[in-house]
Parts: structure tokens; C-alpha cells; sequence
């Protein structure tokens, strides 16, 4: 396994990613994991990520200790500075920050680069596009290291200690924009380092299997079942281990997607044959929630709720002794970012996992491991339909936050039909372009009521109905997003559908605003 140090680079974990790519386990430390633990950790190599800071003026210094352990280092920008300064170089800051693409020349023969580029120039050197982010640079090679690359504007844009197995890189190999970047990642850790590329689904679900049986030996767990992808794929995971052992709690607050409660059932209960108690608390819940308006209000009364209704019904299985959870690797991170930078909260989050510790039960958390889409590819592994692994995400509070003000059953319901039908017509629209379904190009589609009423005309008479709008946007990491620029053709039949489906609703509207300023969801 290979170890990384985050020296709080933003996309750290973008090379984490990448490691995992050649089917190598990775995890992501902050640079200050002490040296204790890092030989405990015993890796097959470290790669030290960039950061946002100048190596002479920060404590951002992992321990120098860990060029002494006998494996290879890769550094990565930031990284690459602290290399050099740490092994008796030169960092200097350079007038300009360089930002964006550059195409630097190989140099020598090295293991990291040798065969790899897009192109050569007249004197054979190899030429590669990479992508650049950094004001600070290395100025004096430390004792033993050669150049390996070198642009006009970066003289030592990498080296290397071949010897004891140091590369360093001024570029972002872990970046899509640096065309080769995966190829050298992976040339670092599987052919300088060795590491097996043992990091494979099906592995990787006989081990947790293994562990899963381990850990909870013959005792029983709970699990709650939201109906999205982490919980769902940590359920049939724990079934596949334990079978009968396992308990899912499924509680319908009644602001989920049309027929999602049935369609759960279906494959949990039916398909899958696990066992499942479906918590029908929709009038609970509404009770609760009646003549709320405040949105922060709404979000801490749907939590509050939620925890209430699951607890009363792990109190009834009195043999568990687990409580299982989709917690999954980002979730767990503890990014070197974070330590410094304060995080805001816009808005509380709600999610169907944050489950208190009274209940005094162990807690099983079988994807802590796992990224986003390795939990996907781990779903469709145990059989669950690609259509359910790959939906959009969505929120705890479900519809409650999408009905904004006060929420009612009839305003539910009216809403849950508009937005399965703009859902449809997503899935059904194929971009020609592409190939793929509006639905795949969106990151996140659905639909808002609004509490407002607005004049319109049916046949011969006047309508005073309320308003739908129409949200769908494209993110990579749901903290910026740009709205959907889609087809006028699939706006317009959502629309038609949802006036001539939906009694109740007179008008659509699409809702064409950035995160940020706007969030992506409306409350
Ligand atoms: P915003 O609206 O903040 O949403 O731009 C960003 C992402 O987070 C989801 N979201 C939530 N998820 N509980 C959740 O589990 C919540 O309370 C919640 N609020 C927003 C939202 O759907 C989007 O994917």
C-alpha cells in the first residue's frame, strides 16, 4: 500500500484517486502523521502532495525521518520544494507564479518519465504537456539528485535520487489536464515502488466479507436504509457476509421520490431477500413539521425526527449489537486543508447515517475505505442495478427542503409526480453528441415546489395554480455548480407533461443560477 501526505493540497485526493486507478490501496494522510505511525503503516512508498504554501515560511513539514525508511518518495509540487529543501537544496519564490500548461522536456534517462510522452523534439528528448500551479521553485539540486526534466520558465521542473528511489515532479501529474499524469503516477508506484496491483473488486469484497464475518462473528446488526447508494451498497455487502444477521431499517418520512419506498422494497426485501423493516412515519413526520416555514428549522426537525423513529425501532431488535453505517472514505479524510482553513457551515446537513452514540451499539462501517464511484462499482458487483448505483445524489430531508416553506402532504405529493416526469424525460433525452442521456450528463436533476399561485388558462376557463421550477445542474464536487444548459426541445415536453399530467400545477420554470451565488438546492 502507498502512504500520502496531504501538505493541504486541494486536489489531494485527486492523487489518491489515481493510485487506486492501477488498483493499488492508497490512504490519505496529513503531513504531519508522525513517523511512529508511518512506519506502522509500513507502505511500499510516499508521495508528499503539493500545497498552498512556501516551504521557508511554513510549518508544513512532515517528518524527514521518513527518507530514511528504505522506500521511494515521489514529491509533488509543494512537495517536490520540501524534498529538496529537506535533502539540503534550494527553494527559491519566483516573481511569477506559473499557471497552466507547459510542456516540458525530459531529460536523462529516468525510470519516472523513460517511454512516456507525447511527443519528441528534433534532439530526441521527450516532450510532455503538464499542467503548472506554483510561485515557489527549486533552485539547487540536493546532493545526489540529477534532472530529469526542466521547462524554460522552470529549469528543475523534476529530479531525481535514483539511487535511494527519490522523484520529484514541480508539475501536477494527479490532474487530467497533464496528459501522461496517470501513466506517471502509476509508473511511480508500480514499477519503481512494486506494489501489486491487488486492489480489485473482487477482491476487495472477499476481504471485507472476510472482515465483516470477523468483526461481527455470530451477533446481530441494524443497519439504516436510506435508499441511496452508500447505504445500499453497505447492506448488501453485510448480507452478503452475514445474511440473516443483518437488519435494515427503511424509514419512509414520506418525502422521498415517487414510489422510491416501494421501489427499495422491491430490491431489497424481494430481489435480494434481506431482511427489511419498512417505517411508514410519513404521518409522523408532517405532524411534526406542520407550520414550519424556517428551512434550517425544517432540516433540524426531518434529523431530529428521523433519529427518533430509528430508535424506537433498534430498541425492538434487541439482539442487535451493531450498528452498520455507509460511511465512506471521504467522509473520514482528515485533510491537512481542514486543520487550517475554518469550515463554514451554510447549511446543517442532515444525513440519514449521523445516528447518535446512545444507542449503544458497535459501530460497522464496511466502504470506510472506499471512494464515491468504488462504492458504484462495488454496488454493481453485488448485483444492484446500475440504474440505482448511478442515480443523482439526494438529500437527507428529501422532498422537505424542496418544498419550500411550510410542508404538506398535498404539496408532496403534486411534487413527487412533477419531478419523476422531468426525471423521465432526462433518462429518455439522448444527446447525440455525446450518446449519453440528459440524465447522465447532470450531476443532480429535480424539481421545487413553490408555494405560489399563478394565473393561467385551460380550455375555456381560468386556472389559479401553484409554480414548479426546474432545477438541474453539472458539478464535479457539488461545492460549485453551473446550471444545465439543456435542450430547449426536453424543457419544453417537461413542461407540457408536468401542466397536462399534474392537476394542481399551471406553470414551470427553470431555474438558471450558479452555485454560488445560489445553492444547488433552493432551501
Ligand atoms: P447545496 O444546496 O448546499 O447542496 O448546494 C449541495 C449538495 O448537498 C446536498 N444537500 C444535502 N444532503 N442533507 C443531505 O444529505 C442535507 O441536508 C442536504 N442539503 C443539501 C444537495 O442535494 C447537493 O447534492
Amino acid at each position: 500500500k502507498i502512504l500520502i501526505l496531504d501538505f493541504g493540497s486541494q486536489v489531494a485526493q485527486l492523487i489518491a484517486r489515481r493510485v487506486r486507478e492501477a488498483h493499488v490501496y492508497c490512504e490519505l494522510h496529513p503531513y504531519d502523521m508522525p513517523i511512529d505511525a508511518i512506519r506502522a503503516f509500513n507502505p511500499k512508498a510516499i508521495i508528499l502532495s503539493g500545497g498552498p504554501n512556501s516551504v521557508y515560511e511554513s510549518d508544513y513539514q512532515a517528518d524527514p525521518a521518513l527518507f530514511s525508511l528504505g522506500v521511494p518518495v515521489l514529491g509533488i509540487c509543494y512537495g517536490m520544494q520540501w524534498m529538496a529543501q529537506t535533502l539540503g537544496g534550494k527553494v527559491e519564490s519566483g516573481d511569477t507564479r506559473e499557471f497552466g500548461y507547459a510542456e516540458i522536456r525530459a531529460r536523462g534517462h529516468s525510470k519516472l518519465f523513460n517511454g512516456l510522452q507525447d511527443r519528441s523534439n528534433a534532439e530526441g528528448h521527450g516532450l510532455l504537456d503538464v499542467w503548472m500551479s506554483h510561485g515557489d521553485k527549486v533552485t539547487a539540486l540536493p546532493d545526489g539528485f540529477t534532472l530529469i526534466a526542466e521547462t524554460p520558465s522552470c529549469p528543475i521542473a523534476a529530479m531525481a535520487d535514483e539511487a535511494r528511489g527519490f522523484y520529484a515532479v514541480q508539475f501536477h501529474p494527479e490532474v487530467t489536464h497533464t496528459k501522461r499524469g496517470t501513466d506517471i503516477l502509476h509508473r511511480f508506484v508500480l514499477s519503481i515502488a512494486g506494489a501489486a496491483p491487488s486492489w480489485t473488486m473482487p477482491n476487495y469484497i472477499d476481504e471485507a466479507v472476510k472482515k465483516i464475518r470477523e468483526q461481527v462473528g455470530d451477533e446481530e446488526v441494524i443497519l439504516g436504509l436510506s435508499g441511496g447508494v452508500d447505504s445500499s451498497v453497505a447492506a448488501a455487502l453485510i448480507h452478503r457476509a452475514i445474511g440473516e444477521q443483518l437488519t435494515c431499517v427503511f424509514v419512509d418520512h414520506g418525502l422521498l421520490r415517487l414510489n422510491e419506498g416501494q421501489m427499495v422494497m422491491d430490491m431489497f426485501a424481494r430481489n435480494l431477500g434481506v431482511k427489511v423493516v419498512h417505517v411508514d412515519a410519513s404521518a409522523e413526520f408532517m405532524g411534526k413539521l406542520a407550520g414550519e416555514t424556517d428551512p434550517e428549522k425544517k432540516r433540524k426537525i426531518i434529523g431530529a425526527e428521523f433519529v427518533e423513529v430509528f430508535q424506537a425501532e433498534s430498541k425492538k431488535l434487541t439482539n442487535a449489537k451493531w450498528l452498520a453505517q455507509g460511511t465512506i472514505y471521504p467522509d473520514v479524510i482528515e485533510s491537512a486543508g481542514a486543520k487550517t482553513k475554518k469550515a463554514h457551515t451554510i447549511k446543517s446537513h442532515h444525513n440519514v447515517g449521523g445516528l447518535p452514540e446512545t444507542l449503544n451499539l458497535k459501530l460497522l462501517e464496511p466502504l470506510r475505505e472506499l471512494f464515491k464511484d468504488e462504492v458504484r462499482e462495488l454496488g454493481v458487483a453485488l448485483g444492484l442495478p446500475h440504474e440505482m448505483v448511478y442515480r443523482h445524489p439526494f438529500p437527507g430531508p428529501g422532498l422537505g427542503v424542496r418544498i419550500l416553506g411550510e410542508v404538506k402532504a398535498e404539496y408532496a405529493s403534486l411534487l413527487q409526480r412533477a419531478d419523476a416526469i422531468f426525471i423521465e424525460e432526462l433518462r429518455n433525452t439522448i444527446d447525440e453528441a455525446s450518446g449519453k442521456s440528459w440524465y447522465d450528463l447532470t450531476s443532480q436533476a429535480f424539481a421545487v415546489f413553490l408555494p405560489v399561485k399563478s394565473v393561467g388558462v385551460m380550455g375555456d376557463g381560468r386556472t389559479y395554480e401553484w409554480v414548479v421550477a426546474l432545477r438541474a445542474v453539472v458539478t464535479s464536487d457539488f461545492m460549485t455548480a453551473h446550471w444545465a444548459e439543456l435542450p430547449y426541445s426536453l424543457l419544453g415536453r417537461t413542461s407540457n407533461r408536468i401542466i397536462n399530467e399534474v392537476r394542481g400545477i399551471n406553470r414551470v420554470v427553470y431555474d438558471v443560477s450558479g452555485k454560488p451565488p445560489a445553492t444547488i438546492e433552493w432551501e
